[in-house]
């Protein structure tokens, strides 16, 4: 018997696929500026923050600005990201998400979001999913985004268990690292090559059953 008593899921990339609207709405902010910007630099931005994955944009495109039209370029990228997810709804949620969520409901498993996004609540409730958390972690909520535990230890505070009654479902190298950081085993959804410090690696959540919280 497996001792989880509460399930964290990373929004981004896990239960949707926004990674794939943030990663466009970087890459437009970058051509705008004048540097390309691949597929394999967007690794380094999953879970991060959206000034510092500013930051981390910048730096690979050698490029510095002051303060005031850091804020800017970050308002661009965001009202380029808010325009693609308002287009969003519930035929956008990954494949096998909500069957597993409805399989931990059955066993009487928590369900909560550990996200620094800001635009989680939005999404949340396009794709019609916000009724399904026990516990609601976001970027409104938190000081510290992923490595730092921050996000999942609040889920963990807020639903009343250990660190080591969760486990945490990313899709991020920074998220995968948060878990460690909150001594949360972790479940990576992607590629092992990439996820190469999580407890286990699954490419989605089509047919997953509760063994996957057996570690
Ligand atoms: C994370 C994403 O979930 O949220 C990051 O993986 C993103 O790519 C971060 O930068 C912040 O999101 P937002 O919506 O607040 O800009
Ligand atoms: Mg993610």
């Amino acid at each position: 018997m497996s001792k989880i008593k509460v399930c964290i899921f990373d929004l981004d990339g896990v239960v949707v696929d926004t990674a794939k609207y943030h990663f466009i709405a970087w890459k437009r902010l970058a051509s705008e500026l004048g540097f390309e910007f691949t597929a394999l630099d967007n690794e380094r931005l999953k879970g991060v923050s959206r000034m510092d994955s500013l930051n981390i944009l910048l730096e690979i495109g050698k490029k510095t600005y002051d303060e005031e039209t850091k804020i800017k370029f970050a308002a661009m990228k965001n009202n380029w990201y808010v325009e693609y997810i308002t287009r969003m709804d519930e035929s956008e949620i990954l494949p096998g998400v909500k069957d597993f969520m409805l399989l931990l409901k059955k066993e009487n498993i928590k369900i909560a979001l550990g996200s620094v996004s800001k635009n989680a609540m939005s999404i949340l409730n396009r794709i019609n999913l916000t009724e399904y958390f026990d516990s609601i972690i976001d970027g409104t909520k938190v000081s510290n985004a992923k490595p730092d535990p921050e996000v999942f230890l609040n889920a963990a505070k807020e639903l009343k268990v250990i660190p080591e009654e969760c486990v945490v479902f990313e899709d991020a190298v920074s998220g995968i690292q948060a878990a460690i950081n909150a001594n949360m085993p972790s479940v990576g959804i992607g590629s092992p090559e990439i996820l190469t410090k999580a407890n286990k690696v699954v490419a989605g959540f089509v047919g997953m059953d509760l063994s996957i919280l057996e570690f």
